[in-house]
């Protein structure tokens, strides 16, 4: 887990004592109620679908409007609201107990970078009050100690996207709120035919592409698991080949 050096020491103790006390509990993996933000997408599709074959209970949170093509043949509840309005994401927390959030969010190509802060800051808030015992994040190489190995070719237009994300992550663990963040570098969808082969690191120098497929089953995989709790993973899927521009690293 990285830790902020900025936080004054009773405020780090107080997070420390609440994320051991989270890894105290018993956590059972079957049938969790968890609750997707981004769940109409392309990522956030296949983690509702691999949840689901988990055998948890799957909410979707979509805005007004959503196409759910994505989402047919797999059972999933619905509720509605906007992800960047705090009072949506509360109320969507306060309407059900979740056990478990996932944030698969993705900006639009018109939204502002700060889209990732806002609706992570929204959930986390979100999470806390609703009694939620793990937010997933998928967040992306390039935050945190991370960005020591992000293709330096890139950083100037991911930067703002990036350094939001960064901001989403330490907000989050600073939180209180037990936590898993999952950064991927590169997604790719499934190839026709091929079987995933995604796995979690914990060596955050690690960069390579994942499919989609691959990210929802790992997500299932950490739904409840004490091992996941208070830790950050790249999933990499090393028979999934890297873009040349990436290649190198
Ligand atoms: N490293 C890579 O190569 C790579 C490539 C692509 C994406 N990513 C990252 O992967 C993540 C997911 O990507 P994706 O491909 O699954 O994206 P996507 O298909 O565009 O899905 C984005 C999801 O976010 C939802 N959303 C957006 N704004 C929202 C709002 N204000 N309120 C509620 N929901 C909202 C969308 O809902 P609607 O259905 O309403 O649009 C959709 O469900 C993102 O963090 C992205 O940065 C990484």
């Amino acid at each position: 887990m990285t830790s902020n050096p900025t936080d004054a020491p009773p405020a780090r103790w107080l997070r420390q004592l609440a994320l051991g006390l989270a890894l105290l509990l018993p956590l059972s993996a079957s049938a969790a109620e968890v609750l997707v933000f981004g769940g109409t997408g392309q990522l956030g599709a296949e983690v509702a679908r691999a949840l689901h074959r988990a055998g948890h209970t799957v909410t979707v949170f979509h805005r007004e409007g959503s196409g759910l093509e994505r989402l047919q043949g797999v059972p999933v509840k619905f509720v509605t609201g906007d992800a960047t309005r705090e009072a949506d994401v509360r109320a969507a927390f306060t309407a059900r107990r979740y056990e478990v959030a996932v944030n698969a969010l993705g900006k639009r190509g018109s939204d502002p970078a700060a889209f990732y802060e806002t609706t992570q800051r929204a959930i986390t808030a979100g999470a806390k009050a609703g009694g939620v015992r793990q937010v997933i994040l998928h967040s992306s190489v390039g935050a945190g100690e991370s960005r020591a190995i992000y293709p330096e070719s890139r950083w100037p237009q991911m930067a703002e996207v990036l350094t939001a994300k960064d901001v989403a992550e330490r907000e989050l663990m600073a939180s209180g709120v037990p936590y898993t963040i999952i950064r991927n570098a590169v997604l790719r969808n499934d190839a026709p035919g091929a079987t995933e082969r995604a796995e979690l690191s914990t060596d955050q120098r690690r960069f390579g592409a994942v499919t989609r497929s691959g990210l929802g089953r790992l997500t299932a995989d950490c739904a409840l698991k004490a091992d996941c709790l208070g830790r950050i993973f790249h999933a990499v899927d090393p028979q999934v080949a890297l873009p040349a521009a990436t290649r190198g690293h």
